[in-house]
């Protein structure tokens, strides 16, 4: 069986004020009915899944409770110390020879059947000892991400010649043009022993102290709870820096799935925009406006109304969000969303 380790972290500030603190990105219904970690927890269901494991910070205990099936086991980090962590204390759970599949809590995956797919692909070659990315196919010079670069082919997949996280806008351009490079897509694939051997060779500080934090650590019903002591030194690192960029057992598996990480408003438009054939009751009226809750748009083009009260009028205007939250609105230029994490709503709340 493959199991599913999903990751619940980060804060989703860029998509304030709908998500806050107290009810973050993935709990929230974006797309459709479900929120994006109902929708990754139903990814990985089925035949070939072993139950799954969410890692997650105590903020989200509650949220992940509420929203996960019943006997779910869920690791409570006793501090945010990034990916790479995260991932090591649950391949530490699991048996050495566990094909371990890694799902971040907040993506869309539009094509599921793609995602069973790429999936399939990536377990065969973790079971060969690689540590497999899912390509996905870059439309634009996007800094946030990893850049994969596609090595021999082999079954399945690629090899990866070399994995670049987050380059400036520079190399991210020349990526982009060079046309051999997918970007990362922030699932993985790969044996828990394999895991841990490439942790151990290339931050040995930080597999010795997750293994003393697993094996320091206890179950109560449901919930895992490491040693808080040695996670808490731990210094924190995704597991691109620390695994993906040095390792030379890592493989890719093109994934054309319709994969969004809805990393801004903008992003959450497009995607609206892109689902409204599978009707998740998002409107739509010819000129690329998407509106829930109440709005009246006149002579508007490529806008985004979302409300959870007030009516929201509009008149004249091209490629504009307008949030309303509460007591919160926001109304921005598309292209600015990327910086609403800069705002001071965004930062206090
Ligand atoms: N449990 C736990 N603990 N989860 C975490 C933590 C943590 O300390 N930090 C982050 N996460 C979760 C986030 O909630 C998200 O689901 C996932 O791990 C990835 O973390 P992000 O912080 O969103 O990473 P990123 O978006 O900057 O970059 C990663 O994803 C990109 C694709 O979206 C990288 O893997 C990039 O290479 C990739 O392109
Ligand atoms: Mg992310």
């Amino acid at each position: 069986a493959i199991h599913p380790v999903i990751l619940c972290g980060g804060s989703g500030t860029r998509l304030w004020p709908r998500s806050r603190a107290s009810r973050p990105k993935p709990f929230l219904p974006l797309l459709g009915q479900r929120s994006l970690f109902e929708e990754t927890l139903a990814r990985c269901t089925g035949a070939r899944f072993a139950p799954p494991i969410v890692v997650a910070g105590e903020r989200h205990v509650a949220p992940v409770e509420e929203q996960a099936p019943p006997g779910t086991r869920l690791v409570v980090e006793p501090a945010a110390r990034n990916t790479a962590p995260a991932i090591a204390l649950a391949a530490g759970l699991l048996p050495d020879d566990a094909i371990v599949l890694v799902c971040p809590s907040d993506h869309h995956i539009a094509d599921v059947d793609a995602f069973g797919a790429a999936v399939e692909a990536a377990a065969k070659l973790a079971a060969r000892g690689h540590l497999v990315a899912f390509g996905i196919a870059p439309d634009r010079p996007e800094t946030g991400y990893g850049y994969i670069e596609r090595g021999a082919p082999m079954e399945g997949g690629f090899a990866i010649a070399r994995f670049v996280e987050k380059p400036d806008a520079t190399r991210a351009r020349e990526f982009l043009a060079a046309g051999r490079f997918d970007w990362n897509g922030g699932i993985f694939a790969f044996r828990a022993d394999v895991l841990r051997e490439e942790l151990a060779a290339f931050r040995p500080d930080m597999a010795q102290a997750v293994a003393e934090a697993v094996a320091g650590g206890s179950w109560s019903g449901g919930r895992f709870r490491p040693a808080a002591p040695p996670f808490a030194r731990i210094e924190g690192e995704s597991i691109d820096y620390a695994v993906m960029e040095n390792t030379r057992r890592a493989a890719l598996v093109p994934a054309a799935m319709g994969w969004s990480d809805i990393g801004n408003w903008a992003a959450l438009r497009d995607a609206r925009a892109a689902s409204e054939a599978g009707g998740d009751g998002a409107g739509s009226d010819g000129a690329g406006n998407i509106v829930r809750g109440k709005a009246e748009l006149v002579d508007c083009r490529n806008v985004m109304v979302d409300s959870d009260g007030p009516r929201v009028s509009c008149i004249g205007l091209e490629d504009v969000v307008v949030v309303v939250d509460g007591d919160e609105v926001l109304v921005i230029r598309a292209s600015a969303a990327q910086d609403v994490g800069k705002l001071g709503g965004a930062r206090e709340q």
